[in-house]
């Protein structure tokens, strides 16, 4: 089929729902653009046989939806409408939730249903539920759907109907900051966390600190009680305050500074906004670093000589000095008689996405804190390329972008999740690239191969990965079952009879490759090329970077998305 998808942003969902559909053989093309124009121009090019909606935030045009089929992803259950839907669900306490799909309609929303699913509710952020359950659900029911309805001529989709006891589902508006707002001398703990759950990755719960406007974002229930007033910073740690509440404490992780007329904000660390952004800028060094497990970014769990290591770090950025905590704590780890084998487990909604591009566009010196940055991730990937005394494993349990897609073919193994996106290329952001990529790439992939993915600058789903030879192994989609498998196949690594042939063979391979060129000249060969991109004010990655953060979006669909058919006549729409 030839599927066209709307959408607000090429993002997560919606780079996955291409790559499914492609390798279920339809031809498909995406149009970005909320212009009308544009997309009726889109739709006459390509003539679809279906329009799929994967994230739009905005209404089909009618003079589209009545002369084709178009089914919309509607984060919700069934009678669910509005754009706050998991919002709405978190606040309300739901456990479970679903996703529905439906046919756009005159009424937002409120189109014939072609199906619905639900899952368990976790108790996490709005983003962590989208990007894991929202994104699950909705491949699943496309790809349903497409196979048992699109072609079955019996298959007559069901009016929304809320007469029907089984629709649980109702029409409610955006949710406003006034229905955000935390209570600090009322609220318990469990009642902030949700709260800023409901606005987490956006738009934030509006607060106030010190007489400064933010939005809160990144909490996390830490229980132990202070003596202090709720509300009041009782101390820090891995850049996260730690906020005394009427019952505990709550970590906030990120937060970013009310727009101002004359000024925009983007996230950082909450201790980086309070020292840098406030108007009575705070001196940390007053306040406590808190030994907390709850807020903690690396954690590092040890069972049968096997090290899980979590790095959990917002959004999956990794700054300089974070960088430098996990470079240590891997460092120990290989001085480590009882550890065999060393697994990355990346974050609980990233695995990485490379250097921190928030962090370096608010330094004083954006190219000298790129510069640190990408030398001290570079030294992260060193460190594993060289660690010849155990065995790694990259487990890639969520999508990695960048030098953080790069940074797992220095492990040994590469166990990936189903469904994982990778976006192993860096043009998309004006970089040559580092991470030893001209060593690692090639090496598992070869020459051509590697040269197409970091200049076609597309996504590339676990499955694909694996065929091209960028991973090992792709485990089960679901996270329980994922984490099974990993446990047991990095044990199994670890008790091995032949451990110790297996690495020397290790060991054996990196003098090869040593002996054929040195490491080091890879590193010096991509970071002159950074370098050079770093101090060149007018470089197109410093604008890239700047749209960036301050999320402003191309205008036009990148033409890499879309669909190059030979020239027919294009049909106008009646
Ligand atoms: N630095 C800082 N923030 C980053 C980041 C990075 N390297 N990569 C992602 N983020 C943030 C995004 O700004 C977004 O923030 P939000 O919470 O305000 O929404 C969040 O992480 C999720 O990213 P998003 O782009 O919405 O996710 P996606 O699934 O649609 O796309 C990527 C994933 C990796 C393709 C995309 O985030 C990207 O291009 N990141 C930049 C990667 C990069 O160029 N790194 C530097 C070179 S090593």
């Amino acid at each position: 089929m030839k599927i066209l998808l709307f959408a607000s942003a090429y993002n997560g969902m919606c780079q996955r729902m291409h790559r499914e559909l492609e390798i279920e053989m339809h031809s498909v093309s995406i149009e970005l653009s909320a212009n009308e124009q544009h997309m009726i121009k889109a739709v006459e090019d390509f003539e679809p046989d279906l329009i799929l909606c994967p994230f739009l935030k905005h209404a089909v045009p009618e003079k589209i939806w009545q002369h084709h089929l178009c089914l919309i992803v509607h984060p919700g259950i069934e009678g669910d409408r509005g754009p706050s839907s998991l919002d709405w669900a978190i606040a309300s306490k739901a456990t479970s939730w679903g996703v529905t799909l439906l046919q756009a309609d005159a009424e937002m929303d409120a189109g014939d249903i072609w199906d619905t699913q639900k899952f368990n509710l976790r108790h996490t952020s709005k983003a962590s539920i989208y990007r894991r359950e929202v994104i699950a659900t909705a491949v699943q029911m496309v790809k349903n759907v497409l196979h048992n309805a699109i072609s079955n001529p019996d298959f007559k989709p069901r009016p929304l109907d809320y007469t029907n006891p089984k629709v649980k589902g109702e029409c409610l508006p955006l949710m406003r900051q006034d229905s955000r707002k935390i209570n600090w001398s009322l609220d318990t703990t469990e009642t902030i966390v949700r709260k800023i759950n409901t606005a987490d990755s956006f738009p934030g719960v509006l607060d106030s600190i010190a007489g400064n406007a933010v939005h809160l974002f990144g909490a996390k229930a830490e229980y132990s009680l202070y003596s202090a007033t709720p509300g009041e910073i009782v101390g820090h740690r891995d850049g996260a305050i730690c906020r005394a509440t009427v019952d505990g404490s709550v970590w906030i992780r990120q937060m970013k500074m009310a727009q101002q007329e004359d000024r925009r904000f983007f996230k950082l660390s909450s201790t980086q906004v309070i020292s840098q952004q406030f108007t009575n800028a705070a001196d940390f060094s007053a306040l406590k670093v808190i030994n907390s497990r709850v807020q903690n970014d690396i954690k590092i769990d040890i069972e049968k000589a096997v090290a899980y290591v979590t790095f959990d770090f917002y959004n999956g950025a990794m700054n300089t000095e974070q960088c430098h905590d996990l470079l240590a704590r891997l460092r120990e780890l290989r001085e480590r008689d009882d550890i065999r084998v060393i697994a990355l487990m990346g974050g609980e909604d990233f695995w990485s996405n490379g250097i921190h591009l928030n962090y370096i566009q608010a330094a004083v010196d954006p190219a000298r804190e790129s510069w640190r940055n990408i030398n001290a991730i570079d030294d992260i990937v060193q460190e594993l390329i060289c660690m010849t005394n155990k065995l790694t494993v990259a487990a890639l349990r969520n999508n990695a972008g960048a030098g953080g897609a790069i940074m797992p073919l220095a492990c040994d193994k590469v166990f990936a999740r189903a469904g994982v996106v990778l976006n192993p290329h860096y043009l998309t952001m004006g970089l040559f690239g580092s991470e030893y990529w001209t060593y690692l790439l090639p090496k598992r992939i070869g020459d051509v191969k590697s040269k197409e993915l970091t200049e076609s600058c597309m996504p590339v789903l676990a499955s694909q990965a694996y065929e091209l030879g960028m991973v090992d192994q792709v485990f089960a989609e679901d996270w329980s079952a994922y984490h099974r498998r990993l446990q047991s196949e990095c044990e199994a690594l670890a008790q091995d009879d032949n451990y110790f042939s297996v690495l020397a063979r290790k060991q054996y391979a990196r003098m090869q490759d040593e002996a054929v060129r040195p490491l080091e000249s890879y590193r010096q060969y991509e970071l002159q090329r950074m370098k050079a991109i770093f101090d060149n004010p007018q470089s197109e990655y410093h604008h890239l970077r700047y749209n960036f953060v301050y999320k402003i979006s191309c205008q036009a669909t990148p033409s890499r998305l879309i669909y190059k058919t030979i020239p027919s006549q294009s049909k106008q729409i009646a």
